[in-house]
């Protein structure tokens, strides 16, 4: 999972373009993308899309959060439809994934978008207590501005700015922690591709292993991005043979640089991320 891209639940031209493409999720989205008067002709185009039998990309749904009292009514349109998983928006606590989980007859996968809110920000280390229901976790910044009274929640150059910065590193943290995937969050200016570009470079560097996309013409560059490259394997797999060779030491040198235990856990978790990307 590289590139998960997001579509309203009510638009179906959009819909169908989404699922011929090339993300390896579409996010079908009864939240925050449909206005409140559309929300039951979003469910109905939801769950009829989810009937008719597909191949391509895995097929999730954005339910409204808890806090809504929405929550039931969107599980039982789109469950019986075979939704592949579910994006929580909203969660405060891994307990508020539990709490979606036993709303399911049938567990699914399920990605919490954990940062929305400001007492978010205080419950993204306990995550873990809902495995192995949760499989990534994501961060957002528009409504966590929006709860914190932010006029914005980026600077006059387009860096995110602190508080949008914390909430992006708890979310990575929260996710390693939990042993579930970390997923950055959108790029909204979806027509500036090198932003673009440079954000998933940043996200991957720092430990991330998707992103969420908006717009068709952002996933390209996502899945790029966050699919690791010849070089990075080739050198992975030249650190596996170099500690192997020398009878799997603690440590070892290479090309006058030191290279120990963490360094040959990271070689072979690449390997086994670029199987996964591949199988
Ligand atoms: N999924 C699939 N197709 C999309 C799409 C998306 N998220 N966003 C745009 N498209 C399609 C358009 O329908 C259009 O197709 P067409 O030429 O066949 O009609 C094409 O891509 C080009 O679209 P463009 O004109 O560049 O953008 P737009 O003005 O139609 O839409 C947005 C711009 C931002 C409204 C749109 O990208 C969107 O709805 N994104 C998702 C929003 C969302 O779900 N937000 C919630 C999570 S933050
Ligand atoms: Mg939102």
């Amino acid at each position: 999972m590289r590139s998960l891209l997001f579509v309203p639940g009510d638009q179906e031209r959009k819909i169908t373009k989404a699922l011929d493409g090339d993300a390896d999720v579409v996010i079908l989205d009864l939240e925050d993308s449909v206005a409140p008067e559309c929300k039951q002709a979003a469910r109905a185009l939801t769950a009829e899309v989810l009937s008719s039998a597909q191949s391509g990309p895995k097929r999730y749904v954005r339910v409204n959060p808890l806090s809504s009292g929405l929550t039931a009514q969107d599980l039982d349109h789109v469950l019986p439809a075979g939704p592949d998983g579910i994006l929580q928006p909203k969660t405060e606590t891994g307990d508020d994934v539990i709490s979606l989980k036993n709303m399911m007859k049938a567990p699914l996968p399920i990605i919490a978008i954990a940062t929305e809110t400001a007492s978010a920000m205080f419950g993204l280390g306990n995550y873990a207590r809902a495995a192995p229901d949760l499989i990534a976790m994501t961060w957002g910044a528009e409504d966590l501005s929006n709860e914190l009274g932010a006029a914005t929640s980026r600077d006059e150059a387009g860096h995110l700015t602190d508080p949008y910065r914390l909430a992006r590193s708890l979310c990575l943290a929260g996710a390693r922690a939990a042993d579930v995937e970390p997923v950055d969050t959108v790029f909204v200016d979806f027509r500036d591709h090198d932003g673009l570009h440079n954000e998933c470079i940043s996200a991957a560097r720092d430990g991330f292993t998707a992103k969420l996309a908006i717009h068709p013409d952002q996933v390209a560059v996502i899945n790029d991005v966050f699919t690791p490259s010849v070089d990075a394997l080739a050198e992975a797999n030249r650190l596996i043979e170099a500690f192997a060779a020398a009878g799997n030491p603690g440590v070892i040198k290479l090309d006058g640089k030191m290279f120990d235990i963490p360094h040959l856990k990271r070689a072979k978790k690449l390997i086994s991320r670029a199987g996964a990307i591949a199988g």
